[in-house]
C-alpha cells in the first residue's frame, strides 16, 4: 500500500517550557510562553518572574524590564496565580538555579488573580489542598504527581501495545459483580420517593431503564475474559467503582485499574507478566520523569529512588500463601489480627512481609479458596486456588489476579454451590463450554501504583478528584 504523505500540521501553539529547556537551538531566538505565575519578586529597575506552564516542575525565569510599556501593570497584576503570555528573547542564565531565561519584550497579563486567592506561595497540607481539588494541581505536588499519572497511563499502553495486547472497553455498566463482595453502586432511573413494587412488595426492576437492577462495574475482568478467548492477549484500563465503606490511605471509590488477561497462560506467566510490566513503567519514569521523580524523592519519601532502583536490580520474591503464614507465625511479632493458615492477609501481615522480611515486593501466590474470588482456578490440593498477590512496602497489595477456571464441570459446580444467579452469569460459563483455554490476568490499582512509584501517602492525594466515603465534591 502506497503510504500517505505528511500533512502540514496546524496545531501548533505556544512552545512549552521544558522544550525551552531541552533545546539549546534556541538560545538567541524570540519565543513566546505562556503559563502561570508562581511568584514575582520586583527589583525596582527590573521584575523577576517564575512562570510555570506544567510541562515540568521547576519554572522558567522571565526578566521584565523596567522600559516595558505596561511595567506598572506587571507589578500590580502578574502576581502569584496569574496567567500572563510572555514573548521575549531567551538567553543562557549567568544564575546557577536554572540554565536559560526569557528577556521579556511583551507581557500580557490574560487574567490576574483575586484578593483572596488561596494557594499564596507558603507551603499547605494535603488536607487543605483536598479542599481545593480545583486548584491543586498548580502546587509543586501536585503537578509532579499529575505528569507521573500521565507517563505511568502512557507507559501501561505502551507496555501492552508492544506486545501485541488488544486494549478492550469492557462496560463500567453490569449486572455482575466479579468480586462478589456486594460492594456496588445501583444504576438506576427510579424515582427513590416513589418506587414501583411487585404484588409482593419487593422493588420492580422491570420498570428501571435496564428491566433489572444493574450496577456501576466493580472489575472489567469478566468481559475482558471473553476477548481474551478470541483476541489471546487483552488488557482494559478504565475507571472501577467499589462502595466499600473504606476509610484508608489505600481505597477509593473510584478508582482506575489496568486488567491484562492472557490465554494460554498459567500462574506463572501471569507472574511474568506482572513483573516485566511493573518493571517496565517505573523504568519509563527514570527515563521521563527524573526531575519529579527527585522531587519525590526529597520532599515526600526520603529514599525513593534507591527504593525504586532497587526494585529494578532485584525482581520481587515469590512465595506460596502457606511459607507466608509460617514466616508471619515464626516472625515472634505479635499482629492485631492474630495469623492462622485460611486467615486473609491483613495490611500489618503485608507490610511485614514486604519492609521486614524481605525489604522488596512479593508476591504471594496459592490463597486459601475461600478467601478468594469465585473464578479462581483450583488447585489440585483441594484447598487452594491458583491466585496471586503482588504486595509491595507501605501500600500493600498492589496487584491481585490468578489463573482462570476454564473447566465448565467445575466452574458449574462453582456457581451452583455459590448460588449464583445463571441468567446474569450463563455468559460466563459458556465461555467454558466453547473452546475452553487455560488463561490468566490480574488487576493494578492504578493509584496504588502511583503510590508505589512516588511516596505518596494518602491514595487521596493522587487521583485529580477523590471520590470517597461521604465525598464527591467538584
Ligand atoms: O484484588 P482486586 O479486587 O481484583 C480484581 O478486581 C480482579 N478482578 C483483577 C483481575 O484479576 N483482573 O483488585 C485489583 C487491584 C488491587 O490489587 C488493588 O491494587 C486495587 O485493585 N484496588 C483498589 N484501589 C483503590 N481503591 C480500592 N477500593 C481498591 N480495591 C482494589
Ligand atoms: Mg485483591
Amino acid at each position: 500500500m502506497q503510504k500517505c504523505e505528511p500533512r502540514v500540521k496546524k496545531f501548533s501553539r505556544t512552545i512549552k517550557t521544558k522544550a525551552l529547556k531541552e533545546d539549546p537551538s534556541l538560545i538567541g531566538e524570540k519565543v513566546t510562553v505562556k503559563g502561570w505565575v508562581r511568584t514575582l519578586r520586583n527589583q525596582k529597575t527590573f521584575a523577576f518572574i517564575e512562570l510555570n506552564d506544567g510541562s515540568q516542575l521547576s519554572n522558567l525565569q522571565i526578566i521584565a524590564d523596567s522600559s516595558l510599556a505596561n511595567f506598572d501593570e506587571i507589578i500590580e497584576k502578574a502576581t502569584t496565580g496569574a496567567a500572563i503570555s510572555v514573548t521575549g528573547e531567551l538567553k543562557e542564565s549567568p544564575g546557577d538555579k536554572q540554565a536559560v531565561e526569557v528577556h521579556a519584550s511583551i507581557i500580557v497579563v490574560l487574567g490576574d488573580v483575586a484578593p483572596d486567592y488561596q494557594l499564596q506561595k507558603k507551603r499547605h497540607s494535603f488536607e487543605f489542598l483536598r479542599t481545593l481539588a480545583h486548584l491543586r494541581p498548580r502546587t509543586n505536588t501536585f503537578g509532579a504527581v499529575t505528569r507521573v499519572r500521565n507517563s505511568l497511563a502512557y507507559a501501561t499502553h505502551n507496555f501492552f501495545q508492544e506486545r501485541g495486547f488488544s486494549w478492550i472497553h469492557t462496560p463500567l455498566i453490569t449486572s455482575s459483580d466479579c468480586e462478589g463482595h456486594g460492594e456496588m453502586f445501583a444504576v438506576t432511573t427510579l424515582d427513590l420517593n416513589k418506587l414501583p413494587k411487585t404484588p409482593e412488595g419487593a422493588v420492580d426492576y422491570s420498570k428501571d431503564f435496564f428491566g433489572k437492577p444493574a450496577f456501576l462495574t466493580v472489575s472489567g475482568q469478566l468481559n475482558v475474559e471473553a476477548y481474551a478467548m478470541a483476541m489471546s492477549d487483552t488488557y482494559t484500563f478504565g475507571p472501577t467503582f467499589r462502595a466499600e465503606n473504606s476509610n484508608t490511605s489505600r481505597h477509593l471509590a473510584e478508582f482506575w485499574m489496568i486488567e491484562p488477561e492472557i490465554a494460554f497462560a498459567t500462574l506463572e506467566d501471569n507472574m511474568n507478566l506482572a513483573e516485566d510490566y511493573l518493571h517496565h513503567v517505573v523504568d519509563h519514569l527514570f527515563q521521563n520523569n527524573t526531575e519529579d521523580l527527585e522531587f519525590f524523592d526529597q520532599f515526600v519519601e526520603k529514599g525513593l529512588i534507591e527504593r525504586l532502583k532497587h526494585f529494578l536490580e532485584s525482581p520481587p520474591v515469590r512465595i506460596s500463601y502457606t511459607d507466608a503464614i509460617q514466616i508471619l507465625l515464626q516472625s515472634g511479632k505479635k499482629f492485631e489480627f492474630p495469623v492462622s493458615w485460611g486467615c486473609d492477609l491483613q495490611s500489618e501481615h503485608e507490610r511485614f512481609l514486604t519492609e521486614t522480611h524481605f525489604k522488596s515486593p512479593v508476591f504471594v501466590y496459592n490463597y486459601p479458596t475461600a478467601i478468594k474470588s469465585f473464578y479462581m482456578r483450583r488447585n489440585e490440593d483441594g484447598k487452594t486456588v491458583a491466585a496471586m498477590d503482588l504486595l509491595v512496602p507501605v501500600t500493600g497489595e498492589l496487584m491481585g489476579g490468578s489463573a482462570r477456571e476454564e473447566r465448565y464441570d467445575v466452574l458449574m459446580k462453582i456457581l451452583k454451590e455459590k448460588n449464583f444467579d445463571f441468567d446474569t452469569y450463563g455468559w460466563f460459563l459458556e465461555l467454558r463450554k466453547y473452546g475452553t483455554a487455560p488463561h490468566a490476568g490480574f488487576g493494578v490499582g492504578f493509584e496504588r501504583l502511583i503510590q508505589y512509584t512516588t511516596g505518596m501517602e494518602n491514595i487521596r492525594d493522587v487521583i485529580p478528584f477523590p471520590r470517597y466515603p461521604g465525598h464527591a465534591d467538584f
